[in-house]
């Protein structure tokens, strides 16, 4: 029985919910809470090789279907691996990406049917939903401008998304929206614009209620 929170960071590319959730994970520490940090894909060994498989640059890239069950073993490891026992053993647990990432980018993205990918994604999970999903809202003309900076600065070489035309980023951020219409309950919109500290602010408000509201 989990007994710990979930709370997911999703959105296009260049949001900055990677350092937003590094942050948040600093403050909920301080507060006295044990935290796991974690991301999809990549957040297990196995899930690291998938990851390369997944966002690398690549002559023979997989294909829509193949990347799905990709995402979706990645995820059903890493949920038993992983953040069901964190949660099991009453922790924060914040995962940078998660199920909405797959609806958004291979369901609105790529065009596959939704309902495939609903079913998938309860597969991979066994059901466990999310406490609360942060959705780092950005234009995507701006993301992958930042993205790219910042990728050109590390040299990982994971460019195969922010590769994709911007019609196809456009169409990621429509399903995010959607996704956090549909699910008003579960989900926040966070505006990127404005500095970290400012953007940090928008992510504490959005979650501060699931710990007591603390200011
Ligand atoms: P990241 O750079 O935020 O770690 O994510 C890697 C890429 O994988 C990002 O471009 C979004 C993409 N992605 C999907 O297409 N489907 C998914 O289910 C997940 C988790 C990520």
């Amino acid at each position: 029985m989990s007994e710990g929170l979930f709370i997911t960071f999703e959105g296009g590319e260049g949001g900055g919910k990677t350092s937003q959730s590094l942050l948040l994970a600093e403050r909920l520490r301080s507060l006295g809470q044990k935290v796991v940090l974690t991301r999809e894909p990549g957040g297990t060994e196995l899930g690291k090789y998938i990851r390369k498989a997944l966002v690398g640059r690549t002559d023979d890239p997989p294909s829509s279907r193949a990347e799905l069950f990709l995402y979706a073993a990645d995820r059903a490891h890493h949920v038993e691996k992983v953040i069901s026992p964190a949660l099991d053993a009453g922790k924060v647990v914040l995962c940078d990406r998660f199920t909405d990432a797959t609806l958004a980018y291979q369901g609105y993205g790529r065009g596959i049917d939704l309902g495939v990918i609903n079913t998938l994604n309860e597969l991979a999970t066994g059901g466990l939903k999310p406490h609360r999903t942060l959705w780092f809202d950005l234009d995507p003309e701006i993301g992958l401008r930042r993205s790219l900076e910042r990728e050109n600065g590390r040299g990982t070489g994971e460019l195969r998304f922010e590769e994709e035309a911007l019609d196809f980023h456009l169409r990621v951020r429509s399903g995010y929206a959607e996704i956090c219409l549909r699910n008003p309950e579960r989900c926040r919109r966070v505006d990127c614009r404005g500095s970290v500290e400012e953007v940090a602010k928008k992510v504490w408000l959005g979650v501060s209620d699931l710990f007591g509201g603390e200011k």
